[in-house]
């Protein structure tokens, strides 16, 4: 399985902060913020990895991160988004270095405490399709939020004023090579951005979508109060722990 990290957008709801560099090379208590979504795809055995930037002084990332030698990779892929188009035009860069493989995506300023890999397993053992991967939050309205009916995802609502659960989508996801003929179908939502909601709509309307609940703390880290919640949380209790 490859491993794709969507660190393009503009950050904009971090103004000033982003005016003169990517929010993915912000800090994050002790690392800038890209290195705990490479380190969470490390830990779940995935060493093939593409990092989509974007925005300006995206070259920074190239200096930052190399060929990946701190994180004991011989090499990392790059891509650039050009604008805001959304995070499933984002991911549209990886169709021809995915080249029809599984791929874990994970948005580059989504944080965790502890790993995925129980996750990357069982989505390897069903054999194609999608796996999203949920967390009850006290906020959900914020985020993508599912529909349940027991244990079926019935579908998922990007930002709804009423949510229908408490729980987030996180920005975890994990396809098979049918994601980008879906992406090839989208328009692009009110907001004028191709959804990586509407990808997982796509998923649920062929019954290829499964979930589990992600362990630990989740939190992302593009707002100024969960920016603060991201560096509180890591300087608490650390991030990415394999236990
Ligand atoms: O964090 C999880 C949430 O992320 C999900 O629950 C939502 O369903 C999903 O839409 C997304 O919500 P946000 O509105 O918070 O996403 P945001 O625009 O902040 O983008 C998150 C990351 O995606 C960002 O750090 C980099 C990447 N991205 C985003 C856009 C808009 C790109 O690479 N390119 C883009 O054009």
């Amino acid at each position: 399985m490859k491993g794709v990290i969507l660190a393009g957008g503009l950050g904009t709801r971090l103004y000033p902060l982003t005016k003169v560099t990517n929010k993915h090379l912000l800090p994050v208590y002790d690392k800038p913020m890209i290195f705990y979504p490479i380190q969470t795809l490390i830990n779940a055995g995935i060493r093939d990895i593409l990092v989509v930037t974007g925005g300006n002084n995206a070259g920074e990332f190239l200096r930052l991160l190399g060929n990946g030698k701190d994180f004991g990779l011989a090499h990392i892929n790059y891509t650039y988004q050009e604008g805001e188009g959304g995070i499933a035009e984002a991911l549209r860069l990886a169709e021809y270095w995915a080249a029809g493989d599984g791929i874990c995506v994970i948005l580059g300023d989504n944080i965790i405490e502890k790993n995925i890999v129980k996750a990357v397993e069982s989505y390897r053992k069903q054999g194609g399709g999608a796996k999203i991967l949920l967390k009850e939050v006290p906020d959900p309205e914020r985020f993508g939020v599912p529909i349940l009916d027991g244990n079926h995802v019935v579908k998922i609502e990007e930002k709804p004023k009423k949510p229908g659960s408490a729980f987030a989508v996180t920005g975890i996801y994990l396809y098979d090579g049918g994601v980008f003929e879906i992406i090839r179908t989208l328009k692009p939502s009110a907001r004028g951005e191709l959804e990586i909601t509407d990808v997982n709509n796509a998923y649920i309307g062929r019954n290829g979508l499964t979930w589990d609940i992600l362990e630990g703390w989740w939190t992302d880290a593009g707002t100024f109060e969960s920016l603060r919640r991201a560096t509180n949380l890591v300087a608490e209790t650390g991030a990415n722990r394999l236990d």
